[in-house]
This record gives C-alpha cells, sequence and structure tokens, in this order.
C-alpha cells in the first residue's frame, strides 16, 4: 500500500490508497465530496458512529472507510476507525500496524484499551479486529461491545467501523443495530441488484435503514470528459 499523492498538500499525502500508485486529484475530490455528505449526515442525525458496510465481500467497505476516516480527519475531528470484520479483517495489513490487540480482544478485556489504540495522526486514531476470533457474532453482540463503544464515544467525534459485509454473515446486522448510522458500499459493475435488494431486506427486516451509499469505480463523468473510476456518493437515498 502507498501513501502516495499528486498533490503537494502534507494532508493529501494521509489519503490512504492501496490500488493505486498515484493518488488523483479526482480521487482526492471523490472523497471530499464524500466527506462532505458524511458530516453532513451525521450532523443532521446528531451522529457519532457510523458504519461502513456492503452487501458482499471485496467491494471497497475497508478502503472506503479507511479514507473516508482519513478525510474526516483532515477537519481537525477526532475521528476512531474500528476493523470489526473478523472474517476478513484488513486495517491492519492497510497500514501495516499490528493486530495482537484490537476490539474483539478489547470486548473480552478493556483494560489495555490504550495499548490498542493506534495513532494514524493527530486526529485519527485506528483500533484493529485482534486476535479473538472465535465467535465475533455474540462478541459483537455483548452488552460489553456496547459499554465500549459509549466509552469510546467519550473521546471522540466520531466512530467509524468498517463491518464484515452484510449478505453471507449475521455479524453486520448486529452491528448496524448499535450504531448511529449506515451506510453502504456497492461496486461498480460487481455488486447486482439482487445482493443489494438483499442486504437492505436483511436491514429492514430489523427496521434498519441505509443513510448513503457509495458507488465504489463508479465514473460519474460522461465519457470522455474526464476519468475518475472512484467513488461516487448518493446521500440520504436509497439506490435500486
Ligand atoms: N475503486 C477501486 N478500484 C480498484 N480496486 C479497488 C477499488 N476499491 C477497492 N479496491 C481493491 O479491492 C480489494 C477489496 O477492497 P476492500 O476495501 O478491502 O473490500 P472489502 O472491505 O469490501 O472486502 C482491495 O484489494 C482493494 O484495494
Ligand atoms: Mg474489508
Amino acid at each position: 500500500m502507498a501513501n502516495t499523492t499528486t498533490t503537494k498538500n502534507p494532508n493529501e499525502n494521509l489519503l490512504i490508497n492501496d490500488i493505486r500508485k498515484k493518488v488523483t486529484f479526482s480521487i482526492v475530490e471523490a472523497y471530499k465530496n464524500i466527506r462532505t455528505n458524511t458530516i453532513a449526515l451525521m450532523t443532521k442525525k446528531d451522529a457519532k458512529v457510523l458504519a461502513i458496510s456492503s452487501p458482499n465481500a471485496s467491494e471497497g467497505k475497508s478502503t472506503t472507510a479507511l479514507n473516508v476516516a482519513i478525510t474526516v480527519s483532515q477537519l481537525e475531528k477526532k475521528v476512531l476507525i474500528i476493523d470489526a470484520d473478523a472474517h476478513r479483517p484488513s486495517l491492519h495489513k492497510k497500514l501495516k500496524i499490528e493486530n495482537d490487540l484490537g476490539i474483539l480482544n478489547l470486548i473480552v478485556d478493556d483494560s489495555n484499551l490504550a495499548d490498542a489504540i493506534h495513532s494514524h495522526n493527530n486526529n485519527l486514531d485506528v483500533i484493529t479486529c485482534g486476535t479473538n476470533t472465535s465467535k465475533p457474532s455474540e462478541l459483537l453482540n455483548s452488552e460489553k461491545f456496547d459499554e465500549l463503544l459509549e466509552k469510546l464515544k467519550e473521546k471522540y467525534d466520531y466512530i467509524i467501523i468498517d463491518t464484515p459485509p452484510i449478505n453471507p454473515v449475521s455479524d453486520a446486522l448486529v452491528i448496524a443495530q448499535k450504531v448511529d448510522a449506515i451506510i453502504l458500499v456497492v461496486r461498480a459493475a460487481s455488486t447486482t441488484h439482487e445482493a443489494f435488494r438483499k442486504a437492505l431486506k436483511s436491514l429492514g427486516v430489523l427496521e434498519l435503514k441505509v443513510d448513503g451509499v457509495i458507488i465504489n469505480g463508479a465514473d460519474p463523468r460522461p465519457k470522455g470528459y474526464y476519468k475518475s473510476k472512484y467513488s461516487y456518493y448518493r446521500y440520504g437515498k436509497t439506490y435500486y
């Protein structure tokens, strides 16, 4: 993964992109757009904890969650990102940090909370998934996780939870019930309408609504205008 950018602004160097050698201007702009909409959403809902999920694996949840966390932290907001995907934990790999003590360990015992918090920059902290991955659904469902989240909410303006996908495993639905807002990532030319509808339906059974959808890999510009194959955000609307 390369922390590379084409601009000279040092803040932009924080933007993580493990898929391209260069983070282009249009990618940075796409994330700033997502940031604006995310903050507007969170402010409107008086929300602090945001889950970023998607119907299936490899649709860009972790990449998006991390880049949203980084861009929001650039606005001098205190942000915490938590990797809650015990099935495919990835934030530690993307950030090249240890994963021996993470959220799943803290749910069992948070006496060493401070040791589990990795500082990415002045405003962005990271809690990786951790090693206690035997019963993630039960751990995430526990009151101890609620208590831990309450404790963390006192320290941060925003908490972003990188979750597993909704359709194949139950953990994301467990987490979705504990957060203030839910954003779904769908991947252009990959996520099917059926998979998306299934995810919405699973959330709907729990009377949960999606607050925003990020289309990852979309080209929002007309052909020949300029190429920006990255993220595109629809806020406040569901997308069928
Ligand atoms: N817009 C994109 N274009 C190309 N590759 C991408 C894009 N978004 C994510 N990826 C790559 O796809 C893989 C899965 O992305 P990731 O964010 O880890 O997905 P998830 O968390 O949904 O499983 C990673 O290797 C990531 O670098
Ligand atoms: Mg992931």
